[in-house]
């Protein structure tokens, strides 16, 4: 299987035992910023950009979730979002959801789907 490494957002073990991990797709000093997580068996990936005011969710590298790692938490204001969905549960952006990434696993990767512009995702994270 061939494998396009421009497409390669990480290994799927280094999301390590939190499951999560940040990613930057493109170069600049405004590269598209996103995360993974691991929710079960599952893998999703979101643009790091809180629903409520668009600030990043984390503080500190890779980290994303509440302490008991059931929900995505934003940092700012204390939003909650589902893993699975990107959907808030609580806080200020309440029923809003965070922007998916499609992605797949491949060759022990995690990859954007095959259908996603890079430039295109890259503008409408401007
Ligand atoms: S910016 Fe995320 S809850 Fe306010």
């Amino acid at each position: 299987m061939e494998i396009d490494l421009t497409r390669v957002l990480c290994r799927v073990e280094e999301l390590g035992a939190t499951g999560c991990r940040e990613f930057k797709l493109g170069g600049g000093d405004w590269p598209v910023r996103g995360f993974i997580v691991r929710s079960g068996t599952a893998i999703h990936a979101y643009l790091n950009r809180c629903a409520h005011m668009a600030l990043p969710l984390n503080m500190l590298p890779d980290r994303f979730l509440t302490h008991d790692g059931s929900l995505i938490l934003c940092t700012a204001h204390g939003a909650l979002f589902e893993k699975s969905t990107g959907y808030c549960v609580a806080g200020p952006c309440l029923g809003q959801s965070l922007e998916r990434v499609p992605v797949r696993v491949a060759a022990g990767c995690v990859m954007l789907a095959d259908d996603v512009d890079i430039a295109a995702l890259a503008a409408r994270y401007d």
